[in-house]
């Protein structure tokens, strides 16, 4: 099978290219809602985006050409269009306003706007401009060295952005290495950056070149599939070109580690960032300790981790992981409630949960509370119980991975 492209990488590619000099061509972009709403909002800001079929063409306007978009500009569910797009905003001499949906408007935002705001930006919002909608003034920006007290991806991109329109070197130094997707496209495009161990270093004023770049498959879209096939017994299944930056599969370490069994082949290069197949055949697992620096690199993957922790032998612990919280749903309540409604131990800690693994699971209804990772993991989670399961709010499925169900269904025929 094939998974759809990377949605970090689709983001990034469409917001950094509305910024450069020239046109981007971007092949085999991810269609999700969430980046959808990356590219509504820069076509707000004046930056014509082709949608040829199978790529996009970003016509940029460079760093100094975006224009003060008519209306408010609406992320949807997108956490990374919304931190993103303040760290572009803020390097724009305009007004703008930012909102959201009902999950995306209770989001932390202070993560960004506080050290936006010591480069010079101007933030209004609810809660001090801790919460959507946000209203921005930009512009004026003077260079910042932050360190940031929790590794994310989202707030080390922002910072980074508005480092472009600084003047002077913003530097930007995490207590582990997120993602660094926006590290390998920046430095592609041309900018002036530099990477020091936990530290990643821009040069402002240094305008972009456009890109152009495949989009390989999304690892954390894989990762259904890879334990989906692990779990149901007699499974053997080939997920082809996917993603496998080291700075994103900390899952496949972590499945190993219990039991899996995992192969990648055909390694390749394509467009700055590690590709591979996935081979994966059904494996036992046994429960493991996961904590800290082992959460960063598998952030996105713990609502299906926590599913493979529930048919594994014995008992998964998981700590140092707070940040799950803040995703598109608490996704430490919503992944121990929906495993206790199918008969298993589950119990939450502020920074993680533990599970005691029981391999027979009970059938039932489960919410999605509105976050796709939630519902796909609980839907992988039903094929693994006696009986029907029903998962109810499945619409969010859309914002990452469209197509989500028919690929499920592919995979079941093809083993009857
Ligand atoms: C993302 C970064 C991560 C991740 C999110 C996508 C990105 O969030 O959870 O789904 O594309 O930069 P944080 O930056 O909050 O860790």
């Amino acid at each position: 099978i094939r998974v759809p492209a990377d949605k970090s990488i689709t983001h990034r590619a469409v917001l950094f290219g509305g910024i450069a000099h020239g046109e981007s061509r971007l092949r085999n972009p991810l269609r999700g809602e969430d980046c959808l709403r990356s590219v509504d909002v820069l076509q707000h800001m004046g930056v014509r985006i082709e949608d040829r079929g199978k790529e996009f063409v970003i016509h940029g306007r460079g760093l100094h050409g975006l224009r003060e978009p008519g209306n408010v500009l609406d992320c949807g569910n997108s956490g990374t269009t919304a931190r993103l797009t303040c760290g572009l905003l803020s390097g724009q001499d305009f007004f703008s306003v930012l909102t959201g949906d009902d999950s995306l408007r209770n989001r932390p935002m202070a993560r960004v706007t506080e050290p936006l705001r010591s480069m010079g930006a101007r933030f209004m919002g609810r809660d001090g401009g801790r919460k959507l909608p946000l209203a921005i003034r930009g512009g004026g920006l003077k260079a910042l060295d932050y360190v940031l007290p929790v590794a994310s991806a989202q707030v080390k991109t922002a910072v980074l952005l508005a480092g472009l329109n600084a003047e002077g070197e913003t530097t930007v130094t995490e207590p582990e290495k997120s993602r660094d997707h926006t590290e390998r496209m920046l430095r592609a495009m041309g900018a002036a950056i530099r990477e020091d161990g936990l530290s990643v270093t821009v040069q402002g004023g240094t305008g972009l070149n456009g890109l152009d770049l495949t989009v390989p498959g999304d690892f954390s879209s894989a990762a259904f599939f890879l334990v989906a096939a692990t779990l149901v017994p007699g499974s053997e299944l080939t997920i082809e070109n996917v993603g496998v930056n080291p700075s994103r599969t900390g899952l496949l370490e972590l499945l190993r580690e219990m039991g899996a069994s995992v192969r990648l082949e055909n390694e390749r290069q394509v467009s700055g960032e590690p590709v591979a197949d996935l081979f994966v055949s059904h494996s036992p697992l046994s429960g493991i300790a996961i904590s800290g620096a082992q959460v960063v690199r598998a952030i996105d993957e713990f609502p299906i981790l926590c599913v493979a922790a529930s048919m594994a032998t014995g008992e998964t612990q998981i700590s140092g992981a707070a940040e799950l919280r803040v995703k598109e749903s608490d996704r430490i309540a919503t992944m121990v409630s929906g495993l206790r409604a199918m008969g298993v131990e589950a119990e939450e800690r502020p920074d993680g949960m533990q599970i005691l693994g029981r391999q027979n699971l009970s059938a039932g209804s489960f919410q999605s509370h509105g976050d796709h990772r939630v519902a796909m993991s609980m839907s992988v989670a039903g094929l693994c119980a006696r009986g029907t399961s029903i998962i109810e709010g499945t619409e969010c499925v859309a914002t990452s991975f469209p197509g989500f169900w028919d690929l499920l269904r592919s995979v079941q025929r093809n083993s009857a």
